[in-house]
Order: structure tokens, then sequence, then C-alpha cells
């Protein structure tokens, strides 16, 4: 061969290669979400249900300014997570999109509505109940051996990480939706956390068994302190004690029920995340957090923005950014901001037995 047609062969791989055809991409771990509103991306567009965020303002500060599903003016949780590991955001697993190489960033499998409990939301009729999240997950995984074969396969799933939250929705549309609901007459608020605890610890296995090795789990956000609930049931906009007591007994039964599947498992796979204390830091000093204030949200209406949905005819704040909540439910996108840096470097009070910072540089010597 030629030098010339050497120089034109190098310049010709170098091409491929500079578009990326050519050499393996530089993989970022695959991001699995499963759970409620609070992560959903978009998952319920495609279902028949009341839940859901399709319309304007949703969406109004996302890079499109359009509605996707997501419960925020902008990012949800899940975005700014796949942004801090270099990874494209993970689209619904319902989306069409979600095909071929798009396969391998991961999936969003979340649907707003749901509980640790089949009976929690069964107002929004047609949801993704967690049984069947895990389902389209091993679903999830048949599709891509298919692409990479088994073994790879194993390992994707092995390597990824994965964030899960449930458990405000079995309080806020279960136990307390409506007075002497089925499952207040049921249990007293302590046994019911206790059965909630018993079932959560069922699914987490089952994601283990699924192949799941790097887990955040969040507990619940100070449940009484959310504009909904302010606006419905507070007297003077303090924040309703008999949620409060719900979310101060699951969420420290909950991480210790953590420690106890990694002692089990004889690994770290659980890492609790205590996104009461992070949301607890802007509701009692918002001003500290740039936030005008952590009462009232920016969609809505009523008292504290909290009655009812968000909607094209709701009031709408002008900057998103000053305000803790988006809609009666669901933090800010700046919120949101907030809770991931605590997420990637909050101390052991915050994220335990390790901050998502140490994960990954764990992760990545391994
Ligand atoms: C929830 O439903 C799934 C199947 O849809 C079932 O396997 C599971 O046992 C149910 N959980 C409870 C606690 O009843
Ligand atoms: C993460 O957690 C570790 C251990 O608790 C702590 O030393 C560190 O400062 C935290 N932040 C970062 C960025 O690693």
């Amino acid at each position: 061969m030629g030098s010339s047609s050497t120089t034109c062969l190098q310049l010709i791989l170098g091409l491929l290669l500079a578009l990326g055809t050519v050499a393996p991409r530089v993989e970022a771990r695959a991001f699995f979400v499963f759970g409620d509103s609070l992560v959903d991306s978009g998952n319920n567009n495609y279902l028949v249900t009341t839940a859901r965020a399709d319309s304007p303002p949703y969406g109004i500060d996302y890079p499109t300014h359009r509605p996707t599903g997501r419960f925020s003016n902008g990012l949800n949780i899940p975005d700014i997570i796949s942004q801090h590991i270099g990874s494209e955001p993970t689209l619904p697993y319902l989306s069409p999109q979600l095909t071929g190489q798009r396969l391998l960033v991961g999936a969003n499998f979340a649907s707003a509505g749901i509980g640790i409990l089949n009976d929690t939301g069964v107002q929004f009729v047609n949801i993704i109940r967690i049984p069947l999240q895990l389902d389209y997950f091993r679903q999830y995984q048949q599709r891509v051996s298919t692409l990479i074969g088994a073994q790879q396969t194993k390992r994707l799933v092995n390597q990824a990480l994965v964030l899960i939250t449930l458990g405000g929705n079995d309080f806020v549309n279960n136990y307390f939706l409506v007075p002497y609901s089925a499952r207040s007459r049921q249990y007293s608020l302590p046994n019911y956390v206790r059965y909630l605890i018993s079932e959560y610890r069922k699914i987490l296995m089952r994601l283990y068994e699924l192949g799941a090795r790097r887990v955040l789990v969040t507990g619940t956000g100070p449940l009484g302190c959310v504009p909904a609930e302010l606006g419905m049931r507070s007297r003077n906009g303090q924040c309703v004690p008999v949620l409060q007591q719900a979310s101060t007994l699951f969420n420290p039964q909950l991480t210790q029920m953590l420690n106890g599947l990694n002692r089990k498992i004889g690994s770290d796979v659980f890492i609790a995340t205590n996104t009461q204390l992070m949301h607890s830091d802007f509701i009692s000093n918002p001003q500290a957090y740039g936030f005008v204030t952590s009462k009232i949200a920016c969609c809505g209406q009523g008292p504290y923005n909290g009655i009812g949905l968000c909607t094209p005819l709701s009031n709408l704040c002008p900057n998103r950014d000053l305000y803790a909540f988006w809609d009666p439910f669901h933090p800010s996108e700046k919120a949101n901001k907030i809770i991931v840096q605590q997420i990637m470097t909050g101390s052991t009070e915050y994220m335990h037995p390790m901050n998502l910072s140490t994960i990954l540089a764990l992760d990545s010597k391994a």
C-alpha cells in the first residue's frame, strides 16, 4: 500500500472515530428508576389515568418549554442524577423511542400515583403499580439480551445505578385520603407503618433478585408541610401533625430495614436517602436556599396554592426558582437540584452508609 492510501485510510478511520461509529462509546453506567410521581418522567402519558402532568404549565422551564409528564416546572430528580453520572436522561419505559442503543442508557419505570401497596392510588385507575414496574424491568432485560447477549445484560444491570421512590402516596393517597379510610380502620398509624416497611422489604428483595446492586432508596419528605396539606388541613400554616408523625415513623424504620438487608446480603446495596432531612432544611429556612417561600406552591389555587391540581387556569408564579414547591405536592426544579446536591455530597446523616460521590468513586475502582 502506498503512503497516500495509508494516509487516506487513517483519515477515514479518524473520521469514523470522530463520528463515534467505530470506537466503542465510553459508557456511563445505566440508570433505572422506579416509583411514583416524584420520579415519573412521563410513563403516565401513555395510560388512561387522571395522574398526569402532560399539559401546561408543567414543563415551562424544561429545555423544550413543553410538558413532558414530569411533575416539575423543569427537570426532575432522575434527570439531575443522570447529569451528575454523565448520562442522557432515561426515557420512560412506555416511550416508543426507547429502542435499540437507547435501551443501554437505562429506563424509567415510575408511574405517578402508585405506592408500596397495590390498593394505593386506586382512584387514578390505570397506573403502573410496583409489581408491574418490576415485571417490566424483567421484560426490559430480555429485550436488552437480544441486543447484547445475556452476559453483557447481566453486567449492565449489576453495574447500574438504581433509584426507587415510594411511600408518600401510601399515606396521602391511601391512609389519609379520606377520613375513616379502609386502611386507617384496619391499622393504627404505627402498625400501618410497620406493614408498609415489611411490604417494601419484599419489593427491594425482588429488585435485588432482578440484578440491582446499587439502589438509592428515598424516604418520604415531610408530608405534613407540602402546600396541599397546608391548604387542606393546616391551622395557621403549621405543618399538619398527623402527617408529620407518619413520615417521622416511616423514615427511620426504612433506614433500619435497609441496614438489615445490607447485612443479610453482606454488601452495601441499598443506600438510605434522607429526603425528609433534605426537605426540612429548606422548609425550615427557605431564605437560606434562595426561596421566598416553602409554604406556597408556585402553581395552584386556594390557600397556599394547595387546593386541586396545577392547570392552565391556576395561579402561576413568574420566577419558579424562588419557590420550593412547584405544585401542591412536588418540589420545583430548583429544590430538586438542592436535593440531588445532597445525594451527591451529603454527610452520612443525609446519605447512609454513603453519598453518591463516594459510590461513583468506589465503583469506578471495582
Ligand atoms: C400486589 O399485586 C401483585 C400482582 O398484581 C401480587 O403478586 C401481590 O401479592 C400483591 N401484593 C399484596 C401485598 O397483596
Ligand atoms: C461524601 O461522604 C463522605 C463520607 O461520609 C464525606 O467524607 C465526603 O465529604 C462526602 N462528600 C463527597 C463530595 O465525597
